[in-house]
């Protein structure tokens, strides 16, 4: 990959620079051009011209520091990276709240006199200071500095994320704030948690303590490759709710928000073993236990008053610890019927509630769940099965996995929706062919999600209901931080190029983001990475060989 010129897209006014007093030092001249992801809807920068030198740090004034927005900024540039030096008279930054412009769009100058940043809100302060962090780099003297640029930017979706599953695989509380990390940095501002399947119940709840006292252990884990080969080591882990609370403070200081996932009905082998009174006891051979493999398992929960007060007393308590998650995620995918059609207790359920047939059951469920939501004050988001429920109250959040036919029904039906195609986002699929793709990965599914692919699929859904787009990382075939990154990175970086230019005309060529991409290697590497390598060997590959 050569380098080729960054395309100028717009030309911006420089007249507000006049705000600033000339006290900065300018920079050498600086000829890196600044390669951005994602790319900036409009971004000029002369190469040659001086910049702005980072001597030690951005000056802050007095005045900045003390006013609220000020402040907001000071620690978005800090959770970026940068070093605040307090002043009392001179500063280098300047910062303006903009009213009336759309959600997350921020306008940025940067000079030799100084920096301002003028915001719509919080997420784009946070996306102003990455693009200033990515702008980084050394001037023609070897000295930190910040290029003489213009950027004008907005987001095309709000929701821009990565799901993660520390069920299938634990990630520990710092691996996932070095995901948050790395997200922020790419502007992706949503994670979304999977904290309970089968294999596993991750989430501390007061009210039933079992859940991880018996639900976050299992005995041991399958082969990803032959299920029949198991590891023979027991796993046992969950998140205290300190722990949560710290990862969603860490996450909303990146300005990342959490969406929680509680898997609802389907999916609740772990939490059946726990707490059976939650599952189909009636049903013959009822032995539920936290699961060693993976796939589709039978254990659903059961349509009755303990599972309902369940539902009601988790989710209060899963809204208590996720005070900025706009909506709550109940799962709903992959719900075997086998259960209620055995068990008496389910027939009578539904014909307590005049329902005709098994899945009607989950209906109901999917129902309950939005109604216990409202009262919480949240709204709900659902994997796409839950739009077989009949009147799906029409603010419920799709998220629609099986392919985008089920995004545009959704939409078609006006729900809103995010995008996690399983042909495209699914970042458990290997990148490629290579022996190490396979290695990393194992044989199934999708072969050749690489990021060319990621930037590039068709994600176009008629009308304007996609409010994000995100990429899954179910993590069998990932069991620590190495595979993690290698399924990850750059891939997160063409996820997050598409989802901030989803839908905009014009969008850079495979080519423009190949140049950019290469730029960030540097990075990767500062950050120890062990990201997939365009040759699709990983760039840091410790962890042996079975
Ligand atoms: C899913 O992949 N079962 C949402």
């Amino acid at each position: 990959m050569k380098l080729s010129p960054l395309r100028t897209i717009g030309l911006l006014t420089a007249g507000i620079f006049s705000l600033l007093p000339a006290a900065a030092l300018p920079s050498a001249p600086i000829h890196q051009e600044a390669a951005i992801i994602p790319q900036p809807r409009q971004l000029t920068q002369i190469p040659g011209q001086a910049g702005f030198l980072l001597n030690g740090g951005i000056k802050v004034d007095s005045a900045t520091s003390h006013s609220e927005w000020g402040r907001a900024a000071i620690r978005a540039l800090m959770a970026a990276g940068f070093n605040i030096l307090p002043e009392e008279a001179t500063g280098e930054l300047r910062v303006e709240q903009a009213e009336g412009r759309p959600a997350g769009s921020y306008r940025l100058e940067c000079s030799p006199r100084g920096i301002v940043i003028r915001a719509a809100d919080q997420g784009a302060l946070h996306a102003a200071a990455q693009t200033l962090a990515q702008a980084a780099t050394i001037d023609a003297e070897g000295q930190p500095a910040l290029p003489t640029l213009q950027v004008e930017d907005h987001p095309a979706l709000p929701h821009r994320g990565i799901m993660l599953d520390p069920c299938r695989h634990p990630i520990s509380v710092e691996g996932t704030k070095r995901i948050l990390r790395l997200m922020a940095r790419y502007k992706l501002n949503r994670l979304h948690w999977h904290l309970c399947d089968d294999q596993g119940w991750r989430l501390e709840i007061r009210k039933y303590p079992l859940l991880t006292e018996i639900g976050s252990k299992r005995s041991e884990s399958s082969s990803w490759l032959d299920q029949s080969i198991k590891d023979g080591k027991p796993v046992a882990f969950h998140y205290t709710q300190d722990e949560v609370r710290d990862i969603v403070a860490y996450a909303h200081s990146l300005g990342i928000t959490i969406i929680p996932e509680i898997e609802i009905p389907g999916h609740a082998s772990a939490a059946v073993t726990a707490y059976p009174e939650l599952g189909n006891r009636d049903c013959p051979g009822f032995a539920p236990e936290v699961v060693t493999g993976w796939g589709v398992f039978t254990h659903v929960m059961a349509p009755g008053a303990f599972t309902f007060r369940f539902i009601e007393d988790v989710l209060t308590e899963v809204c208590e610890l996720f005070p900025q998650a706009p909506y709550i995620h109940i799962g709903g995918d992959e719900v075997p019927r086998d259960q209620w059609q055995q068990s008496p207790a389910a027939q009578q359920f539904m014909q307590q509630h005049s329902l005709t047939r098994e899945s009607q059951i989950q209906d109901y469920f999917t129902h309950f769940c939005a109604q216990v939501l409202r009262k919480l004050g949240r709204g709900m988001a659902g994997w796409d099965e839950i739009m077989c429920a009949p009147q799906l109250p029409p603010d419920a959040v799709v998220m629609a996995w099986r392919g985008m036919d089920h995004a545009r029904i959704a939409a078609a039906r006006g729900h809103r929706v995010i995008l996690c195609p399983i042909q495209s986002f699914y970042f458990n699929f290997p990148q490629g062919k290579t022996p190490e793709d396979k290695f990393y990965t194992g044989l199934h599914g999708f072969d050749n999600i690489n990021w060319q692919h990621v930037l590039g699929f068709d994600t176009s859904v008629p009308g304007n209901k996609v409010i994000g787009l995100q990429a899954n990382l179910w993590s069998e075939c990932i069991p620590d931080m190495r595979k993690l990154e290698f399924m990850l990175v750059p891939r997160i970086c063409a996820l997050a190029e598409h989802a901030w230019l989803y839908g905009a005309p014009n969008r850079p060529t495979e080519e423009h983001f190949s140049t950019r991409l290469e730029q960030h290697i540097p990075y990767f590497d500062s950050l120890h990475l062990n990201f997939r390598q365009e040759d699709g060997t990983p760039r840091r590959p410790e962890i042996s060989k079975p």
